[in-house]
């Protein structure tokens, strides 16, 4: 592995003007971009899929964000909270498949999770020992809740950003900000999580220039873990009649991703699999290196909708586990069981390959 600093910005792309970088990316083919993504992959994680077992654990939300299906005001969405022991249970059988990492994700701001996500850590943590790492993500907290989930074995948090364009956040999230999110990644990167955020491609009102100051923020966050994907209307929010964008801008953006941040775990999405249904493996070609199979009981899969059509609804999650290993084959990449840390970890000093100086927008 090649620990020199050129490494973490390959292609110097951080030397750029915004309107340089950005006039860079359009004047790129898709297919450059992505051979690009994938020599920097290769470099970086090989042809390495790491594994996370998702457990939508409750679609209960106090949220109103426009494009999300389980927003508040859906009355039509059926909620459902898993209890303890169907957490613990899919965990243990999670285990017994070889799984390392899990990623505990529900709605927000729910008065009682707090202390009930703590006991259920402690709880977990009993099971698996040190060697798992458990990822949360259920939104905005206080700092103190962070550090007692940490505290009672959390490891990881996801919580995207959604978009860098603070009147589009206000917009389309109502009650939130965009400053708020990211004080919020601030308190989880000092509390010791390995944070990762992220945003949605393509959501109304979401300009070319918004898009790559999406990425170039998540570089300046210096995040471990980037998820994205496209938007997705869903038939009952306030966005049902917009469209999104084809899939190829999700793969440009998740190329782009790969080469400003070579250091990160980019998870090949389930929404990318259901707006195309090769989304995933093009994703996994174009640098991304992770993949979460849902493995959420079947009977409860259906009600977390957050969009349409979802794929892998109907299969057990340890279905999709045989299915998942022929797509990453059909890319040349291999399922790895690892835990699957982000490289960044294994350097002593985080200041030494970021140049503080952000790109000038
Ligand atoms: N289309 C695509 N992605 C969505 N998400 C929420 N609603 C949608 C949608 N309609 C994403 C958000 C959220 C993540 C869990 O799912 O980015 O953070
Ligand atoms: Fe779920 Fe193919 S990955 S059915």
């Amino acid at each position: 592995m090649c620990t020199t600093k050129p490494f973490f910005d390959p292609l110097h792309l951080t030397e750029l003007s915004f309107d340089a970088l950005m006039e860079w990316l359009l004047s790129r083919s898709t297919t450059e971009l992505v051979s690009l993504a994938q020599q920097v992959c290769a470099e970086t994680y090989g042809n390495k899929v790491f594994l996370r077992g998702l457990i939508e654990f409750s679609n209960e939300c106090l949220c109103d964000c426009l494009y999300c299906g389980i927003r508040k005001s859906n009355h039509k969405a059926q909620r459902y909270t898993l209890s303890d022991e169907e957490i613990l249970e899919t965990v243990k059988k999670g285990l017994s498949f070889g799984f390392k990492t899990f990623v505990l994700q529900s709605g927000e701001y729910r008065i009682e999770l707090p202390e009930r996500m703590a006991r259920l850590l402690y709880q977990l943590r009993h099971i698996t020992g040190e060697d798992v790492a458990f990822t949360l993500s259920c939104g905005v907290y206080p700092r103190e809740v962070y550090r007692e989930w940490k505290k009672a074995g959390a490891n990881r948090y996801l919580l995207r950003f959604e978009t860098s364009d603070e009147s589009l956040f206000a917009r389309l999230c109502p009650g939130k900000t965009l400053s708020k999110r990211l004080q919020a990644l601030d308190d989880l990167k000092a509390e010791g999580y390995a944070v990762g955020s992220g945003f949605m491609v393509g959501l109304p009102g979401e300009t070319v220039a918004i898009r790559l100051r999406n990425v170039l923020l998540c570089r300046e966050l210096q995040l471990e873990m980037v998820g994205i994907g496209p938007f997705l209307p869903h038939p009952d929010t306030p966005l049902a009649s917009e469209s999104p964008l084809p899939i190829e801008e999700t793969i440009r953006i998740t190329a782009l991703l790969r080469l400003l941040l070579p250091w990160a775990n980019i998870p090949a999405t389930t929404a990318a699999g259901s707006l195309h249904p090769q989304g995933r493996e093009m994703m996994l070609a174009a640098g991304a290196n992770v993949l979460m199979p849902n493995i959420t009981p079947t009977e409860k899969k259906h009600h977390y909708l957050l969009y349409p059509n979802k794929i892998c609804l109907d299969e057990d999650g340890w279905e999709c586990l045989s299915c998942l290993s022929l797509r990453v084959a059909s890319v040349g990449k291999e399922i790895s069981f690892e835990r699957g840390e982000s490289i960044l970890r294994d350097f002593s000093s985080p200041s030494f390959y970021f140049e503080k100086k952000p790109i000038s927008h």
